[in-house]
C-alpha cells in the first residue's frame, strides 16, 4: 500500500481514499468492502448473525492479506483499535494517515445511516464516548493527522499529498 487511512466512522476515509487513489493513479481498497466480499454478507448481517468478535477476526484476516497490495487502503473505524491490527500498522513502513473529525460532525453524517451497527446501537452520547476511548490509539498508530471538519474531500486529499509528496 502507498498509504493507509484510519479514523472514526464518518471521518471520510472512503470518500477521501477514492479521490486520493484516483489522483495518484492507483487502486482504492476498502477494508469493509473486502470483509463483505469475503463473507458474502453485509457488515450488519455479520454483526447480527455472528457477533462483533467474528467480524473482528474477518477484518484482521482482510487487513493482513491487503497489506502487500498496491494502492490506498481505507480501514474501518475500529480496525486500528484491535491490538493485532495496531501492531501490524505500527510495524509496517506504509504511512498511516488519521482523518480526524469532531463528534458533532460525525453524528450529522451518521444519523440516518442504517448500515453501521455500532452507530445505531450507541447514539450520539455513545459515539462521543467511543471516540474518546479510541482517540489515543488513532493518534499513536498514525504518522500524521488531518483535521477534516472544515475541509472539502479534495482539500483533505491535497493535505495528505503535501505531507507525503515524496512517496506519492
Ligand atoms: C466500525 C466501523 C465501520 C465498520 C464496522 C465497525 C467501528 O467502518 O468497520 O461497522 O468499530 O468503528 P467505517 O469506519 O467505515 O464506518
Amino acid at each position: 500500500m502507498r498509504a493507509i487511512l484510519v479514523g472514526f466512522m464518518g471521518s471520510g476515509k472512503t470518500t477521501v481514499g477514492h479521490l486520493l487513489a484516483a489522483k495518484i493513479g492507483v487502486p482504492y481498497h476498502d477494508l469493509d468492502d473486502i470483509v463483505v466480499a469475503n463473507a458474502g454478507k453485509s457488515i450488519k448481517q455479520i454483526f447480527a448473525e455472528e457477533g462483533e468478535a467474528a467480524f473482528r477476526q474477518l477484518e484482521h484476516q482482510a487487513l493482513e492479506a491487503a497489506m502487500d497490495d498496491d494502492g490506498i487502503l481505507g480501514t474501518g473505524g475500529g480496525t486500528p483499535i484491535q491490538p493485532n491490527n495496531f501492531e501490524m500498522l505500527k510495524q509496517s513502513d506504509v504511512p498511516v494517515v488519521l482523518l480526524d473529525v469532531l463528534p458533532a460532525t460525525i453524528f450529522n453524517r451518521l444519523k440516518d445511516d442504517t448500515d453501521r451497527p455500532l452507530a445505531k446501537q450507541l447514539g450520539l452520547d455513545g459515539l462521543v464516548d467511543l471516540k474518546g476511548q479510541r482517540d489515543r490509539k488513532y493518534e499513536q498508530v498514525s504518522d500524521f493527522r488531518v483535521a477534516t471538519d472544515n475541509l472539502s474531500p479534495l482539500e483533505v486529499v491535497e493535505a495528505i499529498r503535501t505531507h507525503l509528496f515524496i512517496q506519492l
